[in-house]
C-alpha cells in the first residue's frame, strides 16, 4: 500500500483525508452547515429516493452532549474537538414501502459529496462506525424497523495535532491505499492479492 498516485487525479481527492485533531475554537457557521447539507442533496440515488437523512449538532446546541454520549469511548477522546458532529440514517424502504437495496450505497454517495464540500470549504470530516447504534435509535426517536443508522461524523477546521491524545498522535497522518491493480479488473472478478 502507498500514498502515491498510480495516475494523475484531481488534487481534490488527494487532498481529503480524516483527521482526528480539529480546532476546537473554530465554531463553524451555519452557512457552511447549510451548504455541507446542500452538496449531499444533489447526489445520486436509486430511482431518486434520496433515502438520507442526516441529523446533527452544533457544539453548545442543546444535542451536542447527546450526540457525543453516542459515540464510543474511543471516538469520543478527539471527535469532542470538533464543532459538528452528525448522524447518517437510511430509509431502507421506498415510497411504496418495498425494501430499497440501495440505501445504504445512496448515503454513502451523499456523505462523500458532504465531504467534497467540507474541503472545499477548507474544512474536514471523519465518519465514524464506533458508536452505540441501538442508544442512536432510542435518543434520537429512529424508528428502527424502517431506518438504519448508517455511521456518525464530525465536521471542523484542522487542528494541531500535537493536542491529541499520546497514542493518536503517531496516526494523525494521510492514509495509504491498495493501487488501482488491485481493485479493478479488467472483465472477470478477481481476488485481490491480500484477501
Ligand atoms: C463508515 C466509516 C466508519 C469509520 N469509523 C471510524 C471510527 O469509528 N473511528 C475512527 O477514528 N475512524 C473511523 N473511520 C475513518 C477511517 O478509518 C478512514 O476513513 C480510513 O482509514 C481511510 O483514511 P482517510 O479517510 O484518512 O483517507 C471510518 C470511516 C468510515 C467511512
Amino acid at each position: 500500500m502507498n500514498r502515491q498516485e498510480d495516475y494523475e487525479v484531481s488534487e481534490r481527492f488527494m487532498k481529503r483525508w480524516s483527521p482526528r485533531s480539529f480546532d476546537s475554537s473554530y465554531p463553524l457557521y451555519d452557512e457552511d452547515i447549510h451548504k455541507l447539507f446542500e452538496a449531499a442533496r444533489w447526489s445520486p440515488s436509486s430511482f431518486n429516493h434520496q433515502p438520507w437523512t442526516f441529523l446533527y449538532a452544533h457544539k453548545g446546541d442543546d444535542y451536542y452532549e447527546t450526540y457525543l454520549s453516542l459515540l464510543n469511548d474511543f471516538n469520543k477522546e478527539w471527535a469532542a474537538e470538533a464543532p459538528l458532529i452528525g448522524f447518517i440514517v437510511a430509509h431502507l424502504k421506498d415510497p411504496k414501502g418495498n425494501e430499497n437495496r440501495h440505501a445504504l450505497f445512496d448515503c454513502g454517495a451523499a456523505w462523500m459529496a458532504l465531504t467534497m464540500q467540507a474541503r472545499d470549504l477548507g474544512l474536514y470530516t471523519h465518519g465514524m462506525g464506533g458508536i452505540h447504534y441501538e442508544s442512536c435509535y432510542e435518543k434520537l426517536e429512529i424508528p428502527n424497523d424502517e431506518y438504519q443508522v448508517v455511521c456518525a461524523f464530525v465536521v471542523g477546521k484542522k487542528g494541531p495535532a500535537k493536542e491529541l491524545p499520546d497514542d493518536l498522535k503517531k496516526e494523525e497522518k494521510m492514509n495509504e491505499r491498495l493501487g488501482t491493480d488491485e481493485i479493478s479488473f479488467n472483465g472477470k472478478f478477481k481476488r485481490r492479492k491480500t484477501d
